[in-house]
C-alpha cells in the first residue's frame, strides 16, 4: 500500500503591510483594541494587480524547490480559495499549474475557507493512498483583501493575504506518512460566516452588482464561541483515535484567526507555549493559507525538523474544521 509522505512547504506574503494604525485611520477601532481583541498587529495586502495565483505560484516554487523533486513529476494540483482569480472559471489550481508550467495534471479548487488546507491535505492523502496519484501540490492561496469590506470594522481588522503551498508525495515508508486527518462540517451555521451575494443563492437577481455586495460577512462573536469549542473536540478526537499524548506534538499549528481563539484551545488542550505556532500577530486571518503560512514561518526559521510531529487544527466558513496529524518527511 501506498502511504502520504509530508515532504515540503512553501509560503509567500506580499510585500505591502497594512497596520493597526493604519486600519484606524480607515474604520472606528485602534491598536489598542485589536491588539488585546485579536493578537493581530498587522497584516499583509497584495499588489492591485497581483492575484490569488500569483501568490500561489511563488509559494509553489519554494515548495516544488524544497521537495527535490522535479516539477514533470508532479500530476495533481489542489487549490484551497475563497478568493478565487475568477468568480466560477477557470479554476485558480488550473492558473497555478499553467504558470508553473506543470503541463497535463489534474487541477481543482475547493472551497472550505479557512479549513481549505486540511481539507486539500485529506483529498492528497486519500488520491495517493488510492494510487491514483503520485505527487501533489497543495496550494492555500487567499487575496482576502479583494472581498473584505473595509467600512467593516467587524471584519476588516481581521483578514490579510498570502500563500503556502506543500507537496505530498507517495511513500512506502509508513514511519514518515500522515497519520491521519480529520474533517467534517455542519451547514446549519452557514449564516455565521458568508459572503451573501454573487452566486445562485444571491438575494440579487443578476451577476451586474456593486463589488460591495460580495464582501465576507461574519457573526464574530458567536463564530468566536462555535471555534473555540470545536477546534478543542477536533484535537481531542484525532489525539485520542491514534493514542497520541498532546505533550508528543513538536509543532501545534492551528489556524490563525485570532490569538484568543488559540490560547484558549492551547489551554484546554494542556499545550506549552513553544510547542504553539503563532504568526496571527503579523499576518492576521489568510484563511485557507493561514496553516501553511504559519509552517513555513518554523521551517525558514530552522525550528521544523525532519520527523518532528505537526498537529494542523482549523476552523471556518461552512461551518467547516478538520485537523491532521502530520509528521515532517522531507527528502532532503
Ligand atoms: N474596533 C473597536 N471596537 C469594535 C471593533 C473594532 N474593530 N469590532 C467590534 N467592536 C465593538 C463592537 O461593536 C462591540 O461594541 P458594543 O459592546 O458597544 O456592542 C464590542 O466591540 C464587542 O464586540 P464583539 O463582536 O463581542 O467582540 P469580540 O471580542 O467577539 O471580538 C472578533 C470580535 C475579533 C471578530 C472575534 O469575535 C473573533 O475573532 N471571532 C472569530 C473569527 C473567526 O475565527 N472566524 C473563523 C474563521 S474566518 C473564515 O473562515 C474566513
Amino acid at each position: 500500500m501506498a502511504y502520504a509522505a509530508f515532504r515540503s512547504i512553501g509560503a509567500y506574503a506580499p510585500k505591502k503591510i497594512l497596520t493597526n494604525d493604519e486600519l484606524s485611520k480607515m474604520v472606528d477601532t485602534s491598536d489598542e483594541w485589536i491588539t488585546k481583541r485579536t493578537g493581530i498587529k498587522e497584516r499583509r495586502i497584495a499588489a492591485k494587480n497581483e492575484t490569488t495565483s500569483d501568490m500561489g505560484v511563488e509559494a509553489s516554487k519554494k515548495a516544488i524547490e524544497r521537495s527535490g523533486l522535479d516539477k514533470s513529476e508532479i500530476d495533481m494540483v489542489i487549490c484551497a480559495t475563497i478568493s478565487p482569480d475568477y468568480f466560477c472559471m477557470p479554476s485558480t489550481a488550473t492558473i497555478i499549474s499553467n504558470k508553473l508550467g506543470l503541463g497535463n495534471v489534474t487541477a481543482f479548487d475547493i472551497s472550505a475557507a479557512c479549513t481549505g488546507f486540511v481539507y486539500i491535505l485529506s483529498i492528497a492523502k486519500a488520491f495517493i493512498e488510492s494510487g491514483m496519484k503520485k505527487n501533489i501540490l497543495i496550494v492555500g492561496a487567499e487575496k482576502l483583501s479583494a472581498i473584505t469590506d473595509y467600512t467593516d470594522r467587524g471584519t476588516c481588522i481581521l483578514f490579510g493575504d498570502g500563500a503556502g503551498a506543500a507537496i505530498i508525495s507517495a511513500t512506502e515508508n509508513k514511519n514518515e506518512a500522515i497519520i491521519d486527518v480529520h474533517t467534517g462540517a455542519d451547514g446549519t451555521y452557514a449564516d455565521l460566516l458568508m459572503t451573501p451575494n454573487g452566486g445562485s443563492g444571491s438575494a440579487h437577481d443578476s451577476l451586474d452588482q456593486e463589488a460591495g455586495s460580495c464582501f465576507m460577512q461574519m457573526k464574530g462573536n458567536e463564530t468566536f464561541k462555535v471555534a473555540v469549542r470545536t477546534l478543542t473536540k477536533d484535537v481531542v478526537e484525532i489525539l485520542e483515535a491514534n493514542k497520541i499524548e498532546s505533550s508528543e506534538i513538536n509543532h501545534f499549528i492551528p489556524h490563525q484567526a485570532n490569538y484568543r481563539i488559540i490560547k484558549a484551545v492551547g489551554d484546554a488542550l494542556k499545550m506549552k507555549d513553544e510547542q504553539v505556532v503563532l504568526t496571527v500577530g503579523k499576518f492576521g486571518n489568510t484563511s485557507g493559507a493561514s496553516i501553511p503560512m504559519a509552517m513555513n514561518e518554523i521551517y525558514e526559521n530552522g525550528l521544523l525538523k525532519s520527523g518532528e510531529l505537526m498537529l494542523l487544527d482549523a476552523f471556518g466558513g461552512g461551518l467547516t474544521w478538520g485537523s491532521a496529524l502530520v509528521p515532517f518527511s522531507p527528502l532532503k
